[in-house]
Parts: C-alpha cells; sequence; structure tokens
C-alpha cells in the first residue's frame, strides 16, 4: 500500500490566509523553516496507479497538481483518484467535493451520520447531482467489525473505527455526539498484510482506537494542538481543543503520552493547526516530539506499507 500525504494542515491551512499569528507570519516571510501547508486529506493505493482519495479539502486542486501520481490519466480528461472516502462531514474534509465536479461522476463512502449533514445543513451531495450524477453514495456501516472494499481498489481492505470528535459547527449534533460522526479508518494491504490507522480528528482514545494502534504497522493521529487552550492563549478563538474533539499533543494525556506505549508503531502527526509549535523544526515542540520517536507529516510524504 501506498499512502500520500495530500493535505497535512489543519482546517484553515498553514499560513492561514486571515491569520497573523506569530507562526502564520514569520512563514509568510520566510523567516522560518516552518513549511506551508495544505488542509488535511490523505490517498492511498494498491498499486501506485488508482488511489482513494480520503477527506477531500478544498486545496484538493492544488494537490492534485502536486503529486504526478495522482494526476495521471490514460484519456483526455481523468485523474488517478478512483472513489473517494470522508471521515467525517467537517469543511475541510468535504469542500473539495465541490471542487471535484469535472470528474464525477465518484463513488463517495460515508456514514450515514455525515450523508445526513452533505444533505440536510450542507446539501452538497443533492447539488452534485447536477454535475454527471454527482456522487454515487456508498454507505459505510459502523456497525461493530463493519469493513467495505472499493472496487477500483481491490488490494486494500477497510474497517471503520468511530471517533468520539465533533460534529461540525453547522450540523444539528456538534455538542450531541452519534455514532459516525466521524470515524477513523483501519486500512490492510491484504497482499503485506500491513495496516494503517487513519483518524485526522481524535477527540479522546476509546478502546476501539487502542486496539486499532496496537494492530496497525503505521498510525496518522490527530496532531492539531500542541496544548488544549492554545486557540484561547494566542487570542485568535473561543474554544479548547477538547471542544472542537481533538486531544492535543502534549500533556500528560496528550497524544505524545498516550502513543508511547505503541512501540512498535511508526508514529505520524497529521491535521496540524497553524498555531501548533510543531510546525517549526527548530521549536522545542518539535525537538520533544523527534525525542518521543513521532513523526510530523508534512505535504507530499509518501509512506509504502
Ligand atoms: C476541525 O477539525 O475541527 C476543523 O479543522 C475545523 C475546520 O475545518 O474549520
Ligand atoms: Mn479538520
Ligand atoms: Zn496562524
Amino acid at each position: 500500500m501506498q499512502v500520500l500525504v495530500l493535505g497535512s494542515a489543519a482546517g484553515g491551512g498553514f499560513p492561514q490566509w486571515n491569520c497573523h499569528c506569530p507562526q502564520c507570519s514569520a512563514c509568510r516571510q520566510g523567516s522560518s523553516r516552518a513549511q506551508p501547508r495544505t488542509q488535511s486529506s490523505i490517498a492511498v493505493s494498491d498499486n501506485g496507479e488508482d488511489w482513494v482519495l480520503i477527506n477531500a479539502s478544498p486545496d484538493i486542486r492544488q494537490q492534485i497538481n502536486a503529486n504526478s501520481q495522482i494526476a495521471s490519466a490514460d484519456g483526455a480528461r481523468g485523474s488517478g483518484i478512483r472513489a473517494v472516502v470522508v471521515t467525517d462531514s467537517q469543511i475541510d474534509h468535504t469542500t473539495g467535493l465541490l471542487i471535484l465536479r469535472e470528474g464525477l461522476p465518484l463513488d463517495l463512502y460515508c456514514t450515514e451520520m455525515v450523508r445526513a449533514d452533505l444533505s440536510e445543513s450542507f446539501p452538497l451531495l443533492k447539488m452534485m447531482t447536477h454535475w454527471h450524477g454527482g456522487y454515487r453514495q456508498q454507505p459505510i456501516s459502523v456497525a461493530p467489525d463493519a469493513e467495505f472494499t472499493i472496487p477500483q481498489v481491490p488490494g486494500l481492505r477497510f474497517e471503520p473505527v468511530p471517533l468520539k470528535s465533533n460534529a461540525p459547527p453547522y450540523s444539528p449534533h456538534r455538542n450531541d455526539y452519534h455514532v459516525g460522526d466521524s470515524i477513523g479508518l483501519k486500512i490492510t494491504d491484504k497482499t503485506s498484510g500491513k495496516v494503517l490507522f487513519y483518524a485526522p480528528g481524535l477527540g479522546e482514545l476509546s478502546g476501539d482506537v487502542l486496539a486499532a494502534l496496537a494492530q496497525a504497522d503505521c498510525a496518522m493521529v490527530d496532531g492539531t494542538l500542541w496544548q488544549d487552550d492554545e486557540m484561547l492563549r494566542l487570542g485568535l478563538g473561543s474554544s479548547l481543543g477538547s471542544q472542537m474533539g481533538h486531544l492535543s499533543v502534549s500533556g500528560e494525556q496528550g497524544m505524545l503520552a498516550l502513543l508511547s506505549p505503541f512501540q512498535r508503531l511508526r508514529k505520524i502527526l497529521i491535521h496540524i493547526n497553524n498555531t501548533n509549535p510543531i510546525l517549526d523544526p527548530d521549536s522545542p515542540e518539535y525537538a520533544q516530539v523527534c525525542a518521543a520517536g513521532v513523526e510530523v507529516a508534512f505535504d507530499g510524504m509518501l509512506i509504502q506499507l
């Protein structure tokens, strides 16, 4: 399996267009070594030609153009994207579905909770039917032990792991958790037997998440914020990470501490907010992440499993 990081930043990207926090400003001015990053998305493939897009960010056009293995096609029009999976209905994971209109129809895999959000509060799926029929909806069951395959990428098996992370601000159940609001994915390469666990939004490590981490060879998990109150401290927002469904990286109960028992696992932080100091390779926080044996995802990162 090949795993390609298309976008490693959280919603807003890095630098965020209207943000003048020290880190966004330094990135814009070129005075830090922190690399710009686009919004949250990965793609997976069993052969390097046929790809499943996992989350469709508003930066998808730029992301495809930056990665020739996904941009290539046999005909006059086309790309390597054979199907799309979205793990939640957040803006940063779904607005790319509008951008992909020229390539419709496409199969779209999502849970019933996500389908409802994308049909009612943000009726994207209805709108897109006007482009060659739009998205062919393929339900993801969140029943225990549910799994699915995607016919266009037959070498991979997908298993949803329901996550306790919040539905988007526009959702009728933003603060009223429903199973399927957000899922992680366990993706197994049927030939190599290797397992990726992908969870860009993780509010807590439930038993299911711990089991997925124990089985995985590589985990790409929520690296949104260094500290729960980071946005408040910088005067940039009124919400704690925990109120948005993101477990912070540092602290006794933070992601680094919770990942530490998994010694065999390749650990990668992804979905990183522009305020998170781990974006700067010269920061002490970045050094702390490296010392813990954890990597920080970057756009274009390619992993072979
Ligand atoms: C989140 O995961 O909470 C998002 O990045 C929010 C957003 O896209 O605005
Ligand atoms: Mn997000
Ligand atoms: Zn910023």
